[in-house]
C-alpha cells in the first residue's frame, strides 16, 4: 500500500484522535497529556500547526498515511523567537499497528528535512528511558543523550526520561572515537592537562572514521592491533563552541595487552611528545561516570551494544 508523508489538515483530527487513543491504550509514548482531554484538544493542536502559531516558519506537523489513511503523525516546533529561534522541539507518534514498518524513521526525516530548511540549529526531544524502540531510532539519526532526569514527565510508569539532542551542523567537523575493551575492561589514558580520555581525534580529509579511529589509537595509545571493530553510529557533540559530528566504534582489544604502560605520543601538534599512562578501567555503569561528558554517548552505546546499560536507570 502507499505510504505518504504530507503536512496535516484540519480534516485529519478525527483520525488522529483515535490513533492518540489507541496509542495511550498500548501504553507507548507520552501521548497522555494530550489524551486526556476530548478531541477537541488534538484539534486545537492541529490547527496551531495549520494556520496558528506553529506553522509557517514557528514549525510543521506531518501526517503519515498509509492507504489514504493517516497512521501517524509528527510535528516540530521552534521555541522562544527572541532567544531560542533556532532551537526546536519534536514529537511522534504513530498507532500501534504502523510500528514497526519504517514509517518512523520517514516521518523524523521529513521533520530533520524541514528543521534544516528553517535555520533550526538545535533539535531537541524527551523520551521515556524504558522506551527502547524510540530510543534506538533516534540514534539511528544522530540524536545523542543529553541528560537523564527524574519526575519530568508526569506520566504513570515513567520516572526517568532523556533529554536528547541534535545539531544541525551546516559543515561539521568528523572525529573518531573508540571505546576499546580488553575482555571486561575499558582502556583509558591518563591526559596531563585534559584528565581520563578515550582514544579520539579528527577524522582527516579522504579518510573514513573506521579507520581514523584505529590511526587514533595507535597514536595515543600505540595499540596497534584489534581482534573486533564495531560501529556504534554517529552523533553531535557540542565542544566548547564548536559542534562536531562524533563516530563510535567499540574495539575489541587483543587479551595479551599490559595492564599499564607509557606511550608517548605522535601525530597531532598538540600531543606530540606527551608521555600518556595508558591503563584499565572496569567497563561497566560507573564508566559513564569517571569520564568527561564528552565521551558518555560513546560510553552509552558502548554499554548498550554489550546489553550492559539498562536504558530505563
Ligand atoms: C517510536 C516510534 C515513532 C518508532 O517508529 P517505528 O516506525 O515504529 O520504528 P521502527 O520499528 O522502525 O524501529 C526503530 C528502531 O528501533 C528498533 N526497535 C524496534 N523495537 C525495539 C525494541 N523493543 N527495543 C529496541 N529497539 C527496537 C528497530 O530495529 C529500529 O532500529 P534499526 O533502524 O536500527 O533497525 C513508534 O514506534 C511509535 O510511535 N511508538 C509509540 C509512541 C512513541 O513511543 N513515540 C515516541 C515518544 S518520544
Amino acid at each position: 500500500m502507499a505510504i505518504v508523508i504530507r503536512p496535516v489538515e484540519i480534516r485529519d483530527v478525527p483520525t488522529l484522535w483515535e490513533v492518540e487513543h489507541r496509542v495511550l491504550l498500548a501504553g507507548d509514548g507520552q501521548v497522555r497529556l494530550a489524551s486526556e482531554g476530548s478531541e477537541d484538544r488534538v484539534a486545537d493542536r492541529v490547527q496551531a500547526f495549520v494556520d496558528g502559531r506553529w506553522s509557517g516558519d514557528r514549525g510543521a506537523m506531518f501526517v503519515a498515511e498509509v492507504g489514504g489513511v493517516p497512521v501517524g503523525e509528527a510535528q516540530v516546533h521552534k521555541l522562544d523567537p527572541t532567544y531560542c529561534n533556532h532551537v526546536a522541539s519534536l514529537g511522534i507518534h504513530l498507532d500501534p499497528s504502523a510500528q514497526g514498518r519504517g514509517l518512523g524513521r520517514a516521518l523524523m526525516e521529513r521533520l530533520l528535512a524541514w528543521s534544516r530548511d528553517h535555520g533550526v540549529r538545535r533539535l531537541e526531544l524527551c523520551v521515556r528511558a524504558d522506551n527502547h524502540r524510540a530510543i534506538r531510532l533516534y540514534r539511528g539519526l544522530g540524536f545523542a543523550e543529553e541528560l537523564r532526569r527524574v519526575g519530568f514527565l508526569s506520566l504513570p510508569h515513567c520516572t526517568v526520561d532523556i533529554a536528547m539532542v541534535l545539531h544541525l551542523v551546516p559543515t561539521p567537523t568528523h572525529k573518531a572515537v573508540a571505546v576499546g575493551l580488553r575482555e571486561q575492561e575499558l582502556l583509558f589514558f591518563e591526559h596531563p592537562h585534559a584528565g581520563w580520555q578515550l582514544p579520539k581525534g579528527g577524522v582527516e580529509p579522504g579518510e573514513r572514521p573506521e579507520e581514523a579511529v584505529l590511526r587514533e589509537l595507535a597514536e595515543e595509545t600505540g595499540v596497534d592491533r584489534v581482534e573486533r571493530s564495531t560501529p556504534l553510529g554517529w552523533w553531535t557533540v557540542a565542544n566548547g563552541t564548536s559542534l562536531q559530528t562524533w563516530h563510535g566504534f567499540l574495539l575489541d582489544l587483543p587479551r595479551d595487552l599490559p595492564d599499564r604502560w607509557t606511550h608517548v605520543a605522535t601525530g597531532s601538534p598538540e600531543e606530540e611528545g606527551l608521555a600518556l599512562v595508558c591503563r584499565f578501567t572496569p567497563f561497566d555503569e560507573q564508566a559513564r561516570a569517571i569520564f568527561p561528558p564528552l565521551f558518555h554517548e560513546a560510553l552509552v552505546r558502548a554499554l548498550e551494544a554489550r546489553g550492559r546499560w539498562p536504558s530505563a536507570i
